[in-house]
């Protein structure tokens, strides 16, 4: 009895906790950190760290270790603010060092797995006076599958071809629904939750981490059990480079049949193309992506299973479409990754282990969530912003099936019930502010457009597909409702548990809840 009524009023205490903390705004630490003192910093890497796994601005190197995974060429200007060091770490100890000399010298460390963050936050600063070092993992990048008990661990600096690569080596029938781009980094994709064409029947890559290793602000090493269940929660979709640096995963795979079926469908405009995608989108959530481009709807579909049920599928669910078995091609799982990462067949599975090379183009990407089919008129409109100069692409995932039931709270990423996520993904190869400006205004302006039509209150957004136009630090609450709605609050509590003197920090990171009862 004595014990219930402890528990009782421990938990009364909990909650009046979370009710305060939740009820204030999220503000910087209230503990100052110590001054930055690049000097020390470097000095204390120097005595931790092996030399060759630290890249200075005097090092010979420093400019291909800090390009080596830049994605947009946006962000490789002399102008962008870089990182004072340059960690590669080869090991825990590496990690642990690094933020260990951080914490000691008022040096926030950013970590880097692919390189692949849109807006370039994982090398790159928008203050150019306040220095930062980066902990690149692309030499932790181990996979070790075991196919008894269908899981396998993951070193973050892993790419998703290397994990496809891995398990498909190890057996045929085992999978992961991770995203399409072979390049992109296992760490900050599972950070931000991450989808693929397997999200209708397993959901989010992150709802498949049973356990993780991570080097957490005070430069401990800490899995599942140590770090508690908040923690767990909340690097399974919070976001990259907020809570710690997460080293590597345990995932729970999934089986695939030992044939897929895939298509890709184009529907110019003017086949009655704005009547189809109207009645695709009462029918998304069990039916194929769509990506928009010039004035053609092209309608890419992985089926697990054989033509023959594909077909009847289509037939039953959207014979709009008038999928046909000319239409299919029939393959192995991994077959399919190859195909939608690199468009066709016959590519060798060796493909996915390149890693990428330098950038190549610019680009920027918006995203939105749409809840209600979009009227036919709305996609009258759109037609036409595809054909104006400077026009760039719609990704239109689906989403339903296991995506919708699992709770939005499950994890941090909230955008569970949504009939699909819609990318705007502007790009360009030229040089000059012009051009920029062009693609630039073309997105935004599209963006806002659409703003009838998309989620409301807040208009969502896909923290993966990382968007600084919805604000910096300051506007922690307005772009962390979009990214996480009703999940943000307890994001912000978790981390000032974690990490209260906010030393994971960037322009989009979760900034600690205040709390004067944090200590109880
Ligand atoms: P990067 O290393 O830049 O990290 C991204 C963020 O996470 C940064 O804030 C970083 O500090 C942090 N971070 C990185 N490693 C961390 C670690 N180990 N621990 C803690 N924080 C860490 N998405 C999707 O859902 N489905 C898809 O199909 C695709 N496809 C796709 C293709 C291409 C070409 C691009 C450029 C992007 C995608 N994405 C995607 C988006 C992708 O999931 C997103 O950009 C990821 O955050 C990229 O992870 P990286 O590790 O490559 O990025």
């Amino acid at each position: 009895m004595a014990i219930r009524s402890f528990a009782t009023s421990l938990l009364a205490a909990y909650l009046a906790i979370v009710q305060y903390v939740t009820s204030v705004t999220p503000t910087a630490a209230a503990t100052a950190a110590p001054s930055p003192d690049t000097a020390t910093f470097l000095h204390c890497l120097a005595v931790h760290l092996p030399p060759q796994a630290v890249y200075t601005n005097a090092s010979r190197l420093y400019r291909i270790a800090l390009e080596s995974s830049i994605k947009n060429l946006l962000f490789v200007t002399p102008a962008t603010p870089t990182p004072i060091a340059i960690v590669a770490a080869g090991n825990a100890s590496h990690v642990q060092a690094a933020v260990r000399c951080g914490v000691r010298h008022g040096i926030s460390v950013r970590p880097r797995s692919g390189g692949h963050d849109y807006e370039g936050l994982s090398y790159r600063s928008l203050r150019a006076g306040r220095p930062f070092a980066v902990v690149d993992l692309a030499w932790l990048r181990a996979v070790s599958v075991d196919v008894g008990n269908e899981t396998a661990w993951v070193g973050s600096g892993a790419t998703l071809g290397e994990l496809y690569y891995a398990i498909a080596n190890h057996s045929a029938r085992l999978g992961f629904p991770g995203g399409v781009g072979p390049t992109v980094g296992v760490g900050g994709h599972l950070s931000g939750g991450g989808f693929g064409l397997l999200l209708r029947k397993h959901g989010l890559a992150a709802d498949h981490v049973i356990d993780a290793v991570i080097v957490d602000a005070k430069g401990k090493l800490l899995d599942r059990a140590a770090m508690g269940e908040d923690l767990f929660w909340a690097i399974r979709g919070g976001g990259g480079g907020s809570f710690g640096i997460v080293l590597s995963w345990k995932l729970r795979l999934v089986r695939v049949p030992p044939v897929v079926t895939v298509f890709t469908i184009h529907r110019p405009r003017n086949q009655s193309t704005t009547a189809l995608l109207t009645r695709w989108q009462q029918v998304a959530p069990a039916m194929p992506l769509v990506v928009l481009q010039n004035q053609d709807a092209q309608f890419e579909s992985l089926y697990l299973g054989t033509c023959a049920g594909l077909v009847a599928t289509m037939a039953r669910s959207f014979p709009e479409l008038g999928v046909k078995a000319r239409d299919c091609i029939e393959m192995t799982w991994i077959q399919s990754v190859l195909y939608f990462a690199f468009y066709g067949t016959g590519k060798p599975m060796e493909q996915l282990l390149d890693r990428g090379t330098k950038p190549e183009r610019y680009f920027k990407a918006k995203s939105d969530y749409v809840t209600e089919p979009m009227p036919s008129h709305a996609w009258e409109s759109t037609w036409s912003w595809l054909l104006e100069d400077g026009a760039g692409l719609l990704i239109l995932d689906p989403y339903g099936g296991r995506m919708g039931s699992v709770a939005p709270s499950a994890t941090p990423f909230p955008h569970r019930q949504e009939l699909y996520n819609l990318q705007y993904y502007g790009f360009w190869f030229e040089n000059g502010t012009e051009a920029k400006e062009k693609h630039m205004g073309w997105i935004t302006g599209l963006h806002r457009e659409m703003e009838p039509y998309v989620s409301k209150n807040p208009r969502g957004a896909y923290v993966n597909y990382r968007d600084l136009d919805l604000g910096g630090y300051g506007k922690a609450r307005v772009w962390g409702e979009s990214y996480f709605k009703a999940n943000f609050e307890r994001l912000a509590a978790v981390k000032a548990k974690v990490d209260p003197h906010d030393f994971f920090r960037h322009e989009q990171s979760i900034p600690p809840l205040v709390s004067t009862l944090r200590n109880l």
